[in-house]
């Protein structure tokens, strides 16, 4: 087998080639806790709803490590558990993509849209070096119960495998692999729920295999790459391989091994993997679970179930857990922020809109999906009105989002304080707002009754740019001249502060 070197460490400075000296979590884990941002949980922690409230506790503070759960009562395999992986850490997000960690976030923006462009295929390596088969089992010797697999909240409707997972599916047709995360209810040794929204790749992937009468086959990896599990999460094109855009996050390959029991290729680097089919027409009762938004989603219902027919694990592998909670303790946080605002400016960019300085899909409205700010740099009359239609319909940016705000290039949209100055002395309510109705949404966002009502949802079009039609008589803003900015950087440390001085936001010539 050819040798893959592995990627250098970030090095500080935004990457134009491949980087990164890892190639698997337990190398990523590595590197993040040489960097001070891993937390080993040495003492005994109960799976069953303790991990979750360790995880949502430590994650209230919004720079919080990533957890290594080490020490369960009972774990036969001894087995740990990883949780606030990426979370709502920025740093942890570029250091996985090889990206200077000290990038203000509207920058790792623009470095994630470059590298989600390019593509680098898998390779495929002898099954006999791939560190997942360390054990692998079929038959009945597969059981899932012996790892220490978390009950998140009070309410769930069971022990949840899969939500830090990626999820591989076959397209019968082209033979494109889908790759998704989708959360998965353990039933018992050897059954797993599957939950794919309507729309998802993965949902219809199976559709088409039971169209045809046909089992679909699905490979499930729990413990990746945190770049893999990133991208998973992310929507690519049906025409598009989230494998091949993997490699080019990364900037290697992804190493793929064959499977046992079915034609499905397997991570090989992953900690645990499992392969299975969905038989059509077999369901079980699936959920709830507490989701990203902060409430139990969609109620107990029949899902598909994956029957197990093989397991592949490392030795004391290490499965991932995403706790799906209200900012900032949800995993899916400010990296997800990042790559969703990087699609949203793609499709911008796509229809050509002008002047836009940044776009920011803020974590704390829901994980992201809740709300849009785009700031721009007024050009004509109608700029701002055309910015927040385009932006509130862009394919990236429809699903869910409710608060679709415009400000102007003097606010950096991903500082909610700016932006609430924005709202509060650029916008005059009665003017400036504008409702489209019957747009896309889910069945996740509770605030609509009947809940029948819930897939059709509403947008508010925000006005809080300075009005155009004034713009030469609107009231000079307080800036610090540049000259003076300067000169207090240049003070800083006689002035007795630390570190580096935050951004004072623009500035006045002179
Ligand atoms: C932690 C996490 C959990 C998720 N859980 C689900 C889920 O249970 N069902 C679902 O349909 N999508 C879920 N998603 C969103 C999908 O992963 C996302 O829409 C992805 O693009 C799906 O892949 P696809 O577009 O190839 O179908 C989750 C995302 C994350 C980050």
């Amino acid at each position: 087998m050819e040798e893959i070197a592995p990627r250098a460490a970030p090095t500080g400075a935004v990457r134009d080639e491949p980087p990164a000296a890892w190639r698997d979590l337990r190398e990523w884990i590595a590197l993040v806790e040489q960097r001070g941002q891993l937390h080993r949980v040495a003492v005994e922690v109960d799976p069953l709803e303790e991990l979750a409230a360790i995880t949502f506790t430590r994650a209230r503070d919004e720079k919080a490590p990533a957890l290594l759960f080490e020490k369960f009562a009972t774990n036969p395999l001894g087995a740990r558990v990883l949780s606030n992986m990426l979370g709502n850490s920025k740093e942890r997000f570029a250091m996985t993509l090889g990206l200077d960690p000290d990038l203000p976030v509207l920058a790792l923006i623009d470095a994630t849209r470059k590298l989600m462009k390019g593509r680098v295929p898998p390779v495929m390596v002898p099954a006999d070096s791939a560190p997942v088969n360390d054990i692998v089992l079929t038959g009945d010797d597969i059981d899932l119960m012996q790892l220490p697999v978390p009950r998140f909240w009070p309410g769930d409707g069971g022990l949840y495998i899969g939500t830090g997972d990626v999820t591989f599916t076959k397209d019968p047709v082209t033979g494109r692999i889908n790759v998704g995360c989708y959360r998965q209810m353990l039933h018992s040794k050897n059954r797993v729920g599957l939950y794919c929204s309507p729309g998802k790749d993965g949902r219809l992937d199976r559709e088409a295999w039971w169209a045809r009468g046909e089992a679909c086959e699905v490979v499930a990896a729990y413990g990746v790459d945190p770049a893999l599990f990133a991208a998973s999460s992310i929507v690519f094109g049906r025409g598009e391989s989230e494998l091949d855009a993997v490699g080019a996050l990364t900037g290697r390959p992804v190493e793929l091994t064959r499977g046992v029991t079915g034609s499905l290729p397997i991570p090989a680097r992953a900690e645990i993997v499992i392969e299975g089919v969905l038989r059509p027409g077999e369901f079980m009762e699936e959920g709830p679970l507490g989701e990203f938004t902060g409430y139990y989603g969609s109620p107990r219902s029949s899902q598909p179930v994956i029957e197990v027919t093989a397991l592949h694990m490392r030795r004391n592998p290490i499965l991932t857990a995403a706790l799906m909670a209200r900012y900032p303790s949800c995993e899916q946080g400010t990296w997800y922020a990042i790559a969703r605002s990087a699609r949203v400016l793609d499709d911008l960019d796509r229809v050509g809109l002008p002047g836009v300085r940044g776009v920011y899909t803020h974590p704390a409205a829901a994980s992201g999906f809740g709300m849009i700010v785009i700031s721009i740099e007024q050009k004509y009359a109608g700029h701002v009105a055309q910015a927040l239609a385009l932006c509130a319909q862009a394919p990236a940016a429809a699903y869910y989002t409710k608060w679709i705000i415009a400000v102007d290039d003097d606010v950096d949209p991903t500082d909610m304080n700016d932006v609430m100055w924005a709202l509060s002395t650029r916008c005059n309510p009665a003017d400036d707002l504008d409702i489209l109705r019957k747009t896309w949404s889910t069945g996740l966002d509770p605030s609509q009754f009947p809940p029948e009502k819930r897939p059709y949802g509403s947008k508010v079009l925000i006005d809080a740019c300075r009005q155009h039609a004034h713009l030469s008589k609107f009231p000079r803003s307080t800036m610090l001249r540049a000259s003076m900015s300067a000169r207090v950087a240049a003070r800083w440390t006689e002035l007795g502060f630390e570190g580096a001085p935050p951004s004072p936001g623009k500035l006045e010539e002179g």
